[in-house]
């Protein structure tokens, strides 16, 4: 299991080499410590788990142009290369096809618990400070503004419509972020969350302050 690891450490970095700062290695190596500190109080199958976390964002519509099929695709191939069984490529291929928020409309009706926690993982990244230097990381890299009092947040958006948005980045807060803590699946997540949840309120409120609102 080490070896396997190992190989799919480097095959994701390898992969994330030329990705934004929002979904590098860098990205896919704290949900992978993330993942596994939350597996600890789980019963779960924990290559699925470690598989899952490092290879997560490498099917991303949004950097395989809008075709999450063909990441999906390359990741088999890579897991089937190692020689990882099949039952386990089907199950880490499950959980990557369903961790991605996209509205929040995507949660299968059967959760397995190594989506659970591999999605709690995913959702902590996008809180506290390093989810709000990804946000304004990602509305910089999409030339959006900070923040705009003429535009209100959308908070009933479809995923096809969450997918297309431009609205500036502090509406991203009320459309995602803020809605993240009270969809944590695991113990370990919902605590996690809590502090950095709170650490995102601190942050709104002072920005409205300094905005002058
Ligand atoms: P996931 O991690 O579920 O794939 P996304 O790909 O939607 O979620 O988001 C990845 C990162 O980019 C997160 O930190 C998220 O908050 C940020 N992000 C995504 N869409 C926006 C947006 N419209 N404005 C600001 N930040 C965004
Ligand atoms: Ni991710």
């Amino acid at each position: 299991m080490y070896q396997i690891i190992q190989q799919t450490q480097d095959f994701a970095k390898q992969s994330l080499a030329h990705a934004e700062a929002g979904h590098d290695w860098h990205h896919a190596n704290r949900v992978w410590q993330l993942a596994k500190q939350i597996a600890q109080d789980e019963t779960a199958n924990l290559l699925v788990v470690e598989l899952s976390a490092l290879l997560h964002d490498i099917a991303d519509y949004k950097f395989n142009d809008g075709d999450e099929e063909l990441g999906l695709k390359k990741i088999k191939s890579f897991l089937t290369r190692l020689e990882v069984e099949e039952v386990i490529v089907q199950q880490v291929e499950l959980v990557i096809k369903n961790v991605s928020f996209k509205g929040g409309q995507s949660d299968p009706a059967v959760k397995p618990i190594e989506l659970a926690i591999v999605q709690d993982a995913d959702r902590l990244d996008a809180m506290g400070a390093i989810g709000i230097a990804r946000a304004f990381h990602f509305g910089g890299y999409k030339n959006r503004p900070l923040y705009d009092p003429k535009i209100k947040a959308d908070l009933s958006m479809s995923a096809n419509r969450y997918m297309k948005k431009t609205s500036p980045t502090i509406n991203h807060f009320y459309e995602k972020l803020l809605r993240l803590k009270d969809k944590m699946n695991t113990k370990t997540g919902k605590r996690l969350a809590k502090d950095r949840h709170r650490f995102m309120e601190d942050f709104l409120k002072q920005f409205f302050k300094e905005w002058g609102e």
